[in-house]
């Protein structure tokens, strides 16, 4: 690998960890892997070097970042207040895929990390080059996704030079990131229990047995969370010409409104504010099938058999299983693995999105799949990429 030269900023492939942490500790924009997802990071006392995140991902700048430490000790620095319940969190899950939503003491970041809230969220991820790249450089570091906004997040080195490629100072590779889904972000409430703000890596089941007090989730499909405005503001039109993109989003808006309108069941529960954002969008139209494995199958066939006709591309996105089936149907038939290994399918989800990106496919199908476990976060994802467009068959 090696600079386009499209930017003044060099992106260095495989920056060893050593050179990695000293250009951190000097402001600069290192991408590095976790346990999830590719994290894009930068000194979260630096308002310089935070600034530079919102601006290299295109990331509107009232959605916050997490901080990463490799220390429980490092968070008294910054969290003005832990509670009971979020020490047993930590002891639990720590180093994992878990940000704690915690009050902060406000001079001790920069304001741009927490977009001016009055709370941080942090975690310690489970990756030997992430921590070994936060204790050497000396910084909390605040990292978002090292995805261009509007994109996957970035499940291996590729993918973020894909996306970012002049401009950031540096990618270490440290291999595919194992999750494949971003970390659960929650906050803790006075009674000891919890709500769960993003789905992610540590389960809503896991959080419970934890805490041994009730534990709040969002809804899978998220139709409440989004915001219409939000979704013209993040999406980016990526490959699919100006005209088509307008009618995609003109789209997405109307059927928002509808979901809007109907929403309403975790209204109470506070926001994570990056939930009111369609992080991902592809070019084509994905919709989701859900049902029976027969009444699946069966689905997917007829809307893939109507979509011929319109002369679209299609893609299907499904489990090993059943993908014999559609591999004369479809243009594009991706797998996720075996439907009984859903931790495969998670870490395989954001590849495949990125694949039919990349094959110019129309329309798309994805099988969905059951919202226990990492499920949930899963069908999350995917009800994004989506749109919302679920069919229940
Ligand atoms: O697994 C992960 O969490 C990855 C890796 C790199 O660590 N990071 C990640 O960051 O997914 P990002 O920026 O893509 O997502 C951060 C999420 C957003 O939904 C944001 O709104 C939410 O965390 N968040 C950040 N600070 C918050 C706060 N103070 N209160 C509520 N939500 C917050
Ligand atoms: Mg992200």
């Amino acid at each position: 690998q090696g600079s386009t030269g499209n930017n003044a900023r060099n992106v260095l492939g495989n920056a060893s960890v050593r050179e990695a942490a000293a250009m951190l500790a000097d402001g600069k924009l290192i991408a590095f892997p976790t346990e999830t997802v590719y994290g894009l990071g930068a000194d979260a006392r630096n308002t310089d070097a935070v600034a530079g995140i919102f601006a290299a991902k295109g990331r509107p700048s009232d959605n916050p970042l997490i901080v990463h430490i490799a220390n429980r000790s490092e968070l008294d620095a910054f969290a003005a207040e832990v509670s009971e319940a979020d020490e047993k969190l930590m002891a639990a899950f720590w180093p994992g895929p878990l940000t704690l939503v915690l009050p902060v003491r406000a001079e001790a970041l920069s304001p741009k990390v927490t977009a001016g809230l009055d709370t941080v969220a942090v975690r310690m991820p489970d990756h030997p080059v992430a921590l070994e790249l936060i204790r050497a450089s000396g910084c909390p570091l605040a990292a978002p996704s090292a995805n261009r906004s509007g994109r996957p997040s970035p499940t291996l080195a590729s993918h973020v030079w894909e996306d970012l490629n002049g401009r950031i100072d540096g990618i270490v590779d440290g291999g595919p990131a194992g999750v494949g889904v971003e970390s659960t972000v929650v906050r803790t409430n006075a009674l000891g229990g919890a709500t769960v703000l993003r789905p992610g890596g540590v389960s809503v089941d896991e959080l419970i047995q934890v805490l041994d007090a009730p534990v709040n989730q969002v809804s899978a499909d998220h139709g409440a969370d989004l915001d219409p405005e939000a979704v013209m503001a993040e999406a980016e039109p990526m490959q699919s010409s100006p005209t088509e993109a307008g009618s995609h989003n003109a789209e997405l808006r109307s059927e928002l409104r509808d979901d809007v309108t109907q929403g309403g069941t975790t209204e109470e529960a506070p926001r994570s504010p990056g939930m009111k954002y369609t992080h991902y969008a592809p070019s084509g139209q994905l919709e989701i099938v859900i049902g029976s494995d027969d009444q699946v199958k069966k689905g997917i066939r007829e809307r893939l058999a109507a979509a011929r006709v319109r002369g679209e591309k299609t893609g299907v996105l499904v489990f090993d299983e059943h993908l014999a089936c559609y591999e004369k149907g479809a243009d594009v038939a991706l797998s996720l693995g075996s439907k009984h290994d859903l931790r495969e399918a998670a870490s395989r989800l954001y590849a495949a999105l990125r694949q039919f990106d990349e094959s110019g496919t129309t329309y798309m199908l994805a099988e969905g799949c059951s919202e226990e476990g990492i499920g949930l976060a899963i069908m999350n994802r995917m009800s994004k990429a989506a749109g919302g467009r679920i069919h229940r068959v």
